[in-house]
């Protein structure tokens, strides 16, 4: 794979469909204790896309859609950061440099339209990769930790008290 084969363009509404595919592919490859089904990463993926404003990239070989890089833009403490990130690259075409080149080019991007001054994401902490890389890039782990809990439990809890 040469790397100028690996064309990266603004993402399209008529993407979408391809990239949920990608995205539930990737991430069920990826063995990160999530199960995606095409459907349901659409819906997420169009969520994100339609928050604004937002920085939604795709990476092309010959005219196929291989992966994506989206974000959306919030105002953090006087500048603006990059949140709720989402990279993905399909798995047949991992380990060519795409993701590294949607990672450049976002970045690129989100400075120069939006004076970004940092990234924000979650990383699977169980696994070396890709949280190594990430780091060898210069990221950091905050203080803060992933919370999720079932509204139902928590009602539950609340009305016991
Ligand atoms: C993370 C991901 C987007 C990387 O995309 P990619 O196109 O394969 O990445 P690249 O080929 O550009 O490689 C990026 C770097 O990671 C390294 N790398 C790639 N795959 C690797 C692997 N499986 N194990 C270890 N290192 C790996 C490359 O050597 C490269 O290092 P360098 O930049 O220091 O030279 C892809 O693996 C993926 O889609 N994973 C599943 C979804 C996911 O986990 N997304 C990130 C959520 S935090």
């Amino acid at each position: 794979m040469i790397k100028e084969e690996i064309k990266i363009r603004d993402a399209r509404e008529t993407d979408l469909p391809d990239l949920g595919q990608i995205y539930a592919e990737a991430f069920n490859n990826a063995d990160v204790g999530e199960s995606w089904n095409p459907k349901h990463a659409l819906e997420l993926l169009t969520c994100l896309h339609n928050h604004k404003p937002n920085i939604f990239l795709v990476a092309e070989i010959n005219g196929k859609i291989v992966g994506g890089f989206l974000g959306v833009i919030k105002p953090f403490f006087g500048s603006n950061d990059l949140c709720d990130t989402e990279l993905f690259v399909s798995p047949k075409h991992q380990n060519l440099g795409i993701g590294r080149k949607l990672f450049k080019e976002i970045i690129n991007k989100a400075v120069s339209k939006y004076d970004v001054k940092y990234i924000q994401g979650i990383a699977d902490s169980e696994k070396e990769f890709p949280i190594k890389w990430y780091k060898k890039l210069g990221f950091k782990s905050s203080r803060w930790v992933h919370i999720y809990g079932k509204v139902e439990e928590i009602l539950k809890n609340f009305n016991k008290e």
